[in-house]
């Protein structure tokens, strides 16, 4: 479904992605891991069309993305629910108003349906349904991203979804009610979702490959057990700090 061709890609005279390669088929799921800095904000935003790459093609279901109609990719990126690693909301719009963006842009819903929907799913981001009229400069950091990922998840019937840290400043609790949605979503619906994560055992949740990106290279591409197994030079120093946590989670899976 999505495919990267040997992408360059850099902002102004700094290249970033430097022969960039990968493939996700259909319905199949991707960790992107990698150094601050490495470029995984950068991928995901090519993925979106938001930034065009210097050379090489990317494909979304078979389409090239890079020159495409401002129409045509506005169809593609329907499909595609986004959390930005910052947790971006509309600052102008009230909390109901960004949960419930997509449902107002694209849907035929009532107001008062929207409303139980966006209520529901603030709810199950553990933040008080009240705050449906606030607006997001009065929240918190964390309270800020739970509605970023409420409103993502309530986008129309995303094919993929692309989470940036989506579980940053979440308390465990709000976490795990995060990760379980995903899972849900990606299960009952098939939805592919492409997550840039630290947390590999929270990542282990949602699926089992990852993409490990650096020095504007992919150095990893496949499952937790070659990960394990990893001893490549390039990776050693990266992947130490994660050994502990991989191990664990290979250790449990076997069990
Ligand atoms: N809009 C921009 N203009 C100029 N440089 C940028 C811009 N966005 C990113 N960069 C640079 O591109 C490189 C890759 O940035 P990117 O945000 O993709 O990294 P990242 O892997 O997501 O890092 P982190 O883990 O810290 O979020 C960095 O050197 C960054 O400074
Ligand atoms: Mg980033």
């Amino acid at each position: 479904m999505i495919k990267f061709e040997n992408i360059s890609f850099g902002y102004n005279d700094h290249k970033v992605l430097d022969g960039v390669s990968f493939d996700i088929p259909d319905g199949e799921s991707r960790v992107i891991m990698g150094p601050s800095g490495s470029g995984k904000s950068t991928i995901l935003r090519l993925i979106l069309g938001l930034d065009c790459p210097w050379s090489g093609k990317i494909f979304i279901d078979g389409l090239n993305i890079c020159g495409m109609k401002l129409r045509d990719m506005q169809k593609i990126r329907k499909q595609i629910a986004m959390v930005f690693q910052d947790g971006a909301l509309f600052d102008s719009m009230t909390v109901g108003e960004n949960v419930g963006f997509y449902l107002l842009e694209y849907s035929d819903k009532k107001g008062s349906e929207i409303e139980d929907e966006v209520r529901e799913m603030l709810h199950f981001v553990d933040l008080d349904p009240d705050i449906i009229d606030t607006l997001p400069e009065e929240l918190s950091g964390g309270m800020r991203r739970r509605v970023a990922v409420a409103r993502a998840l309530l986008s129309t019937n995303p094919r993929l979804m692309l989470f940036d840290e989506p579980t940053t400043g979440l308390d465990p609790q709000a976490t795990e009610n995060v990760l379980n949605l995903m899972i849900k979503l990606r299960e009952v619906k098939n939805i592919s979702v492409i997550i840039v994560t630290h947390q590999i055992a929270d990542a282990l949740k949602l699926t089992s490959k990852y993409i490990v990106i650096r020095k504007g290279l992919v150095v990893f591409d496949g499952n937790i057990d070659q990960l394990r197994d990893c001893d490549s030079s390039e990776m050693s120093d990266f992947l130490a700090p994660f050994k502990k946590s991989i191990v664990e989670v290979v250790n449990k899976k076997i069990v």
